[in-house]
């Protein structure tokens, strides 16, 4: 008896602990909307990881993100809108340090309710 108790509560604890471990950077969901979104061709998530033929990356990591907008009020509305239109060529927030000059609209690939949950899943990276 007392053993049978033993085993489902280290079975339970072995099943629950990698959910309550499981940070930001590993929730699957989000992962998994963001490549059907189209947004792992040009963005990572982890900073420091190099575009193709080694170049800057084509969008920043969403991580670097997550550290320019920290505590900025109005970013998670802000950037669901920039994430839906695009961004401006001509004013690109990330100039020097992604090789992309602008970001298309994604609004033909992702619903508005997505977008912005993944920007606020984004900005809660770090
Ligand atoms: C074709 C490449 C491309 C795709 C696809 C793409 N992005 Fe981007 N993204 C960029 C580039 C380039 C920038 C940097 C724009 C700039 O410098 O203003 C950017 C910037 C961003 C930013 C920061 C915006 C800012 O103004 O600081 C967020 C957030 C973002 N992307 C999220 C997404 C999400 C979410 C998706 C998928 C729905 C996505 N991106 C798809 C290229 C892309």
């Amino acid at each position: 008896m007392k053993y049978r108790h033993l085993t489902i509560t280290l079975l339970i604890t072995s099943l629950l602990s990698p959910l309550a471990l499981a940070d930001a950077k590993n929730d699957t969901e989000m992962k998994k909307l963001a490549s059907a979104s189209g947004c792992m061709t040009c963005h990572g998530i982890e900073a420091g990881k190099p575009g193709p033929d080694g170049m800057k990356p084509i969008g920043p990591a969403w991580s670097d993100v997550a550290k320019q907008y920290k505590g900025k009020p109005g970013a998670s509305e802000f950037l669901t809108r920039v994430v839906l239109e695009g961004s401006n060529p001509y004013s690109s927030h990330w100039k020097g340090k992604v090789s992309g000059l602008s970001m298309p609209p994604n609004a033909v690939a992702i619903t508005e309710g997505n977008a912005r949950q993944l920007v606020n899943w984004i900005l809660a990276l770090n």
